[in-house]
């Protein structure tokens, strides 16, 4: 049974004198009400707030820049209408904080959402967690792998729910699929084929900008090198090319590890979940140079910036893997498909569709209630935060639980280092690290700016 937060924090030892007191409160009201505080306020933070059932209270929201909570609050544009149950239920007596650590001293809650930038996923998660918090984190769950472990000890050790924001696991059709090839539908898989993710830039050197949008900045670099303000860094609506491509913190290393981990996250999941990977992962790992950089670029064009200079631009060189039974993982064509390879047929997958050749494959296929289910605002997130919910009220399963949101980014971390190292790596599985490469073992870790640190979690 899950303890109630202030037996859960007097047994870990966290509620000592004077410590967080305002957290030591009972933890849920009679009418199950569930508090949340939603930290990045964001493109996805507004969806998720937008997402939330009637059972849910925003009693805090929470971001760098002030103009996002403002924006949160006083909605404009194509927020209006998803955020008006919020701002009918909740606004008026929400707080409103810059940085998450005050939040979480003052607040009374139950749980939190975080959907900052991807370099902000760990800390403020952590220090929920510890403060006795179940947490719904948005994908990818970390930076760098190491971080990815701590936090997965750290959700085995306090017991509380924490959700990773991969909602394909929740999408009927996408599980259903991911079933059938676990349950031997295709037969022995030999190999999975999915998009070239391309990796991120290192962050450019611009000039300062003054500060706009009430944004702090040191916050927002949190544990990356503090730089000059840009509004290139953090505004990632403002440089959209096309409908999909981000120039924001999206594509720079110290931020994210590109479209390699942010839609790899959800696809390399789907992987994972079908072939049964979710406590292990691949054991080998090698990018290659494509037959021609060009026209593999040319297929992510207006996805991402096109190549700098000549083929030595590893950042779209095509990665293949192996796991330990000798499945291929080949990351090699342009935004597709993932591809599933059986013996009696070939599934592919992307979010909320399928289909297989031969087409009768599947004979008893879902209806279509389940693909509709996902539509419109829906589509966002609604069903997998329900299955959180769910998860805190009634210790239900989680569709994502930290382990396999972990495992899943660590085989697109994989990927990225085998481009930026360029030469095969051998990975430990069990042990999350390389064989006999101190080189390679030294990027698991990324150093973490003096007043970012990760908590004591002994
Ligand atoms: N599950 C999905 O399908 C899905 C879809 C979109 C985004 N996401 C994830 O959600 C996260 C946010 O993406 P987004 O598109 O909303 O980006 P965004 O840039 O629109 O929003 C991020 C917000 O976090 C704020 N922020 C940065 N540092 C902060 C800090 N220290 N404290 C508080 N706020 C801080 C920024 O000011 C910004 O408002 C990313 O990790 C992304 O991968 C998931």
């Amino acid at each position: 049974m899950r303890l109630p937060r202030r037996k859960f924090l007097s047994a870990v030892g966290l509620m000592t004198a004077g410590a967080t007191m305002a957290q030591a409160e009972p933890t849920r009201s009679a009418s199950n009400i569930v508090r949340v505080a939603v930290i990045g306020t964001g493109v996805r933070g507004k969806y998720l707030i937008g997402n939330l059932p009637e059972s849910v209270r925003v009693t805090a929201i929470c971001d760098c820049a002030a103009l996002r909570t403002s924006s949160t609050l006083e909605p404009q544009g194509p927020f209006a209408a998803v955020l008006q149950p919020f701002k009918d239920r909740d606004a008026a007596k929400c707080a409103v904080y810059q940085d998450y650590r005050r939040l979480l001293d003052r607040e009374k809650l139950d749980a939190v959402i975080i959907a900052t930038p991807d370099h902000q996923h760990t800390l403020p998660a952590m220090l929920a967690l510890q403060a006795g918090l179940d947490v719904y984190l948005e994908k990818p769950l970390s930076v760098c792998i190491r971080e990815g472990r701590l936090l997965v000890d750290l959700v085995k050790r306090t017991g509380r729910m924490l959700q990773v924001g991969s909602q394909q696991r929740t999408m009927e059709i996408n599980r259903f699929a991911c079933d059938f090839i676990r349950n031997g539908g295709l037969g022995k898989i030999s190999r999975v084929v999915l998009p070239s993710y391309p990796g991120p830039l290192p962050v450019p050197s611009l000039a300062a900008e003054p500060e706009i949008g009430g944004v702090d900045f040191d916050l927002f670099c949190g544990p990356t090198p503090l730089r000059p303000h840009h509004r290139q860094l953090w505004m990632k609506e403002d440089f959209k090319v096309g409908s999909l491509l981000w120039r924001g913190w999206d594509l720079f290393r110290d931020y994210s590890g590109h479209l390699m981990t942010n839609w790899g996250a959800h696809s390399v999941d789907m992987v994972q979940l079908a072939l049964g990977r979710d406590h292990t992962g691949p054991v080998e790992v090698q990018a290659s140079q494509p037959e021609s950089l060009t026209a593999l670029a040319a297929l992510w064009k207006d996805k991402t910036p096109g190549p700098v200079g000549d083929a030595s631009d590893r950042r779209f060189w095509p990665v293949t893997m192996k796991y330990a039974d000798g499945v291929e993982l080949q990351f090699a064509h342009g935004p597709d498909f993932v591809v599933f390879h059986g013996e009696k047929g070939v599934l592919k997958m992307r979010r909320n569709y399928f289909e297989t050749d031969p087409p009768d494959l599947i004979v008893n296929r879902p209806n279509a209630a389940a693909f509709d289910k996902w539509k419109g605002s829906g589509h966002v997130a609604r069903p997998h935060l329900e299955n959180w919910l769910d998860a805190i009220r009634t210790g239900a399963p989680l569709n994502a639980p930290v382990e396999a949101g972990h495992r899943t980014v660590t085989v697109c971390h994989l990927a990225n280092l085998a481009r930026e190292l360029n030469r095969p790596l051998k990975w430990n599985e069990t042990r999350e690290a390389f064989i006999d490469d101190a080189q390679a073992d030294s990027a698991l870790t990324r150093p973490r700016r003096a007043g970012y640190e990760l908590p004591p979690l002994g």
